[in-house]
């Protein structure tokens, strides 16, 4: 039994094995097959924050694969009824897997440790790494070849941005982080990333001119996450220079692409005339959520699991 809580937990090697049933389970859905590879496998998703992409691609993909999916809401009561063992152990008995969205890793990690069926974080504060496997999955998609290639970072080094670094240095793939000093990597983020990856390059720089020029892929994702909203006013400020428009991609190379995990604030990380421009992959990005989370069922609860 396998649990993805964060990228670490993944060797190279599967996610090359994800990689290549994604590709295999696209190819068919984009013919109108559906192979029917879970049937009677349920999975269970509890949120405690909103989601779009994450909830309704897990559910449209469990259901191509022949399972099924619950939704589990406040109702239930996680966090609040009882322990989160308690909780984990007993939900671990009806279903196949769990995919859970929380304000906390802490909570992730303590419902994983409890639970007898595989666990998915689909975000926290500290990690989303279904995010990184459909980013990278897309730039394997756009690139043919990931190795070697620099995936350009522009903002607070975040959630998606911590997962990233990780698949980098997963699949051979350098990053360089363009963030104001402040919103760097941890100490405790450097010292995960020396240990689980020591072969990736990371450059660190505070000047996003420096970042882009020789990226396959600008990202970046929303200066004021969910949970930071009382230090909206300080992080426009901090992060006004940073912004991903026209005037910065005119530093890129020829054929690198734009990416976002959305939701997008226009206007702020990101100007309409980039996320609506010709570089723009986002929607492919979104689109390939599903795809990717598909391959990492096949491989966790199918027969290559
Ligand atoms: N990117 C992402 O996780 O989107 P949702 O918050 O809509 O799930």
């Amino acid at each position: 039994m396998r649990n993805l809580t964060t990228l670490a937990e993944l060797t190279a090697g599967e996610i090359e094995l994800i990689f290549s049933l994604t590709e295999d389970l696209k190819s068919k859905y984009e013919q109108g097959l559906r192979e029917q590879l879970l049937p009677g496998r349920v999975m269970a998703l509890l949120f405690e924050k909103q989601s779009l992409r994450t909830r309704v691609s897990f559910e449209a993909g469990m259901a191509q694969l022949g399972g099924s999916s619950l939704f589990l809401g406040p109702d239930v009561g996680f966090g609040r009824r009882e322990s989160i063992a308690d909780f984990g152990r007993v939900l671990s008995q009806y279903v196949d897997a769990i995919v859970v969205r929380s304000n906390r890793h802490e909570t992730v990690v303590e419902l994983a440790e409890h639970c007898e069926c595989s666990v998915i974080n689909g975000l926290t504060d500290y990690a989303h790494p279904c995010q990184a496997m459909a980013d990278l999955y897309t730039l394997r998609e756009l690139a043919g070849t990931l190795a070697g290639r620099t995936l350009a970072w522009v903002g607070d080094a975040n959630n998606v941005a911590r997962s990233l670094a990780l698949g980098c240095g997963k699949v051979g793939m350098n990053m360089i982080m363009a963030t104001p000093q402040s919103y760097q990597f941890d100490d405790d983020t450097l010292d995960l990333l020396r240990r689980e990856v020591p072969d990736l390059e990371l450059t660190v720089t505070a000047d996003p001119v420096e970042a882009v020029g020789d990226a396959l892929a600008i990202y970046t994702d929303v200066w004021v996450s969910m949970g930071q909203e009382k230090d909206r006013e300080t992080r426009l400020r901090d992060f006004a220079d940073y912004q991903i428009n026209a005037k910065l991609m005119s530093h890129a190379q020829q054929g690198a692409v734009f990416m976002h995990c959305l939701p997008a604030r226009r206007g702020e990380e990101v100007a309409d005339e980039v996320i609506d421009g010709p570089q723009s992959v986002v929607v492919q990005q979104a689109a390939n959520r599903m795809h990717t989370q598909k391959g990492i069922l096949a491989w966790m609860l199918g027969a290559n699991g």
